[in-house]
């Protein structure tokens, strides 16, 4: 017996959140689709996805939980589990980063690399911060200060260990350019080439000593493995790569696919191709650098407030229609605009209006004409022809897009021959042959075919929406149905099930676009936190006056900050630098009179002397200048 073909998919591993968005969903229900497709298609699958769990804002995380970093992680992997068995993902493993085999089989690579002189010691530069012991690149510092605790930080070094990229950069090179299919979109590779080729590759750094929570270096204990060599390497660790058992290694490498966000693409189409190709094992057949769905054009995030958790679209509408619109909407390669009222129109648009209610109809007729048995179609007209040749095209083509990896498309296409069908009905009107004893042989061949119909694109389906077509299935009765038999005419007969069952219940579009209006409303109003009370002699130590702005320019290193000259009477004149100047323009905010605290302690901010603070109001959003119009010198009480 031949073995069957296989077929690896991973996804990225997800650093440990407890707010998966609906964006995150993404990738992982594209990747679950795909291997449902390719397991219904007969490949020996392999779906690979998990978590991300060392580094340094894991350990602070904890810290600040008052728990070890596993004992704070476990439990949000345990929901991230959850919320994948809620959007039906069927993966093979999960693995994670602190897995023991991971671990020992991140060692060994770290150990090999150094061993063959491709590793070397060297050491890092950036800003640190001393209290929380963290190192930070020049653009994460806010106003020159540690972004976490707002407290100095200096530039220090450290002894860290460099891959060295650069020394394979030629051969990378030559290896795009004979498997351009490695890159995909292949419109990606410009943009990797022209933006991290061309300049030059530079060493990277993979381990530090400031990082406490992650894999010992054996080499050098002080020291532990730096993100990028920990991540990747999850794809061959998974597998038992360098263990005891490497037989999964051995059947499923190289991975067939890894899909990941574009803002990845590159790490995993240059130093995981590069550490690939220090390692001396085959780099993987394709990676695909996905777009992002976004909220408005804007990025999801919980702190935009635009965040729900996807299991509440799951309750609400279905889990079909969250993969469905995921898997629909967004045209694969480029960026996707989500809102719940889009993925509500799209579920009832389609998943209702063309599918439900075509398996609705043809049930219910099956039941009203002939007690719901249907037997084989015995005379075709060309009507019946040119739909069942339509009908017989459909696998082929969905498969050349899923193949593309253009998912929207190989829905679409499938769509279009349930409206094929929806059609037909109108054209053959069953209702009318029912009237006649002598149509009723034809108004059977009628139902048969749209039946049988139902049944190859519910095949088609079934990876993208599988518990409705599960559903399609039983209501049926055709629980065997696969790819193996969906040619036209592989049932011999219908018997279906007496009652309907509602595939989508319609929602109210009008209703929830009144209801999401009031919720954003309500999100929008400003959140009022009351700080602990006072006393008045506390208020009163604030001395607040009204001053006149005399001059105001952006200041040299900060794009946000002004730095302002001000009247606050009596002819002295104070330097003030304010986070305004994305609300303000300088040439604005002269001539205003607004409120100064006089008696604020001098500070320097990024190098530049401020000495008082301009009074705003904000909601988190905006920020307003308060103003005055009583003379300069007045006093605020
Ligand atoms: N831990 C790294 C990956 C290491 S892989 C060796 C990481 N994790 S992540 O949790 O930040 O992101 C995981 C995946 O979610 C990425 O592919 C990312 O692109 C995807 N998405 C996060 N937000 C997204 C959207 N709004 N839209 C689509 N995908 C998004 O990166």
């Amino acid at each position: 017996m031949s073995e069957n073909k296989t077929y690896y998919i991973t996804t990225p591993i997800y650093y440990p959140s407890d707010n998966f968005h609906i964006g995150h969903c993404y990738t992982t229900v594209t990747a679950d689709a795909l291997a449902r497709y390719k397991k219904l298609k007969g490949y020996d699958v392999y779906f690979l996805t998990g978590s991300d769990e060392h580094g340094q804002k894991i350990e602070d995380r904890a810290k600040k939980a008052g728990c070890t970093p596993k004992e704070f992680i476990d439990p949000i992997i345990d929901n991230a589990k959850d919320l994948w068995k809620s959007l039906d993902i069927n993966y093979d493993k999960f693995i994670r980063t602190t897995d023991e085999e991971h671990v020992a089989c991140v060692q060994k690579i770290m150990q090999k690399l150094y061993d063959q002189g491709d590793i070397y010691k060297g050491a890092y530069e950036g800003w640190y911060c001393t209290p929380c012991e963290s190192f930070w690149t020049e653009s994460q510092l806010v106003d020159g200060k540690c972004p976490d605790c707002g407290r100095e930080v200096k530039l220090m070094k450290e002894d860290a260990y460099f891959l060295k990229l650069s020394k394979y950069q030629p051969q990378l090179e030559a290896y795009l350019k004979e498997h351009p299919e490695l890159m995909q979109p292949e419109t990606r590779y410009n943009e990797m080439y022209n933006n991290f080729l061309k300049p030059g590759l530079k060493d990277l750094c993979v381990s530090r000593t400031s990082v406490k929570w992650g894999i010992p270096v054996t080499f050098d204990p002080e020291q532990t493995v730096y993100v990028w060599v920990d991540a990747l390497s999850n794809y061959i660790s998974a597998l038992g790569y360098l263990s005891d058992d490497d037989s999964l290694f051995q059947k499923y490498w190289p991975a067939n696919l890894h899909l990941v966000g574009k803002e990845i693409f590159r790490f995993h189409t240059i130093i995981w191709p590069i550490m690939l190709m220090a390692l001396n094992i085959p780099l993987p057949q394709k990676v695909y650098g996905h777009g992002w769905l976004t909220i408005g054009g804007g990025k999801i995030s919980k702190s935009k407030g635009n965040y729900k958790d996807p299991r509440e679209f799951v309750k609400d509408y279905g889990v079909d229609a969250v993969r469905y619109f995921l898997l629909s909407e967004v045209p694969f390669g480029s960026d996707g605009n989500f809102s719940e009222l889009l993925m509500v129109e799209r579920r009832n648009s389609d998943l209702c209006n063309v599918l439900g209610n075509l398996v609705n109809r043809t049930i219910s007729m099956a039941n009203k004409y002939f007690g719901g048995t249907v037997s084989k179609n015995v005379n075709l007209t060309d009507l019946d022809k040119e739909v069942i040749a339509y009908l017989e095209a459909m696998d082929k083509e969905v498969d050349e897009k899923v193949e593309a990896l253009n998912i929207p498309n190989a829905l679409s296409l499938i769509f279009d021959r349930l409206q094929r069908l929806n059609k037909y009905i109108d054209e053959t009107e069953p209702w009318k042959l029912a009237k006649d004893e002598a149509s009723l042989p034809r108004l059977n061949d009628v139902l048969y075919t749209i039946l049988e119909g139902v049944r190859l694109c519910a095949v088609e389906l079934e990876a993208f929406i599988p518990s409705t077509v599960a559903n399609i299935y039983r209501q049926l009765n055709v629980e065997g149905s696969s790819f193996a038999n969906n040619q036209f005419g592989n049932t011999d007969s219908y018997k279906v099930v007496e009652k309907p069952e509602i595939l989508f219940a319609r929602i109210d579009e009008k209703e929830l676009a009144k209801k999401l209006e009031e919720a954003e409303k309500e999100a929008a109003a400003p959140v009022i936190e009351h700080l602990p009370e006072i006393g008045i002699e506390d208020f009163a130590k604030v001395e607040m006056t009204v001053g006149e702005v005399k001059e105001s320019k952006k200041h040299e290193k900060a794009d946000k900050l002004l730095v302002s000259k001000i009247d606050i009477g009596n002819g002295e004149i104070r330097q003030i630098v304010s986070g305004i100047a994305e609300h303000v323009k300088p040439e604005e905010f002269v001539g205003k009179k607004v409120i100064v605290v006089t008696n604020l302690k001098p500070v320097k901010i990024r190098g530049v002397d401020s000495e008082g603070m301009v009074v705003c109001a904000e909601n988190g959003k905006e920020i307003e200048v308060i103003t005055s119009s009583l003379p300069v010198g007045s006093k605020l009480r």
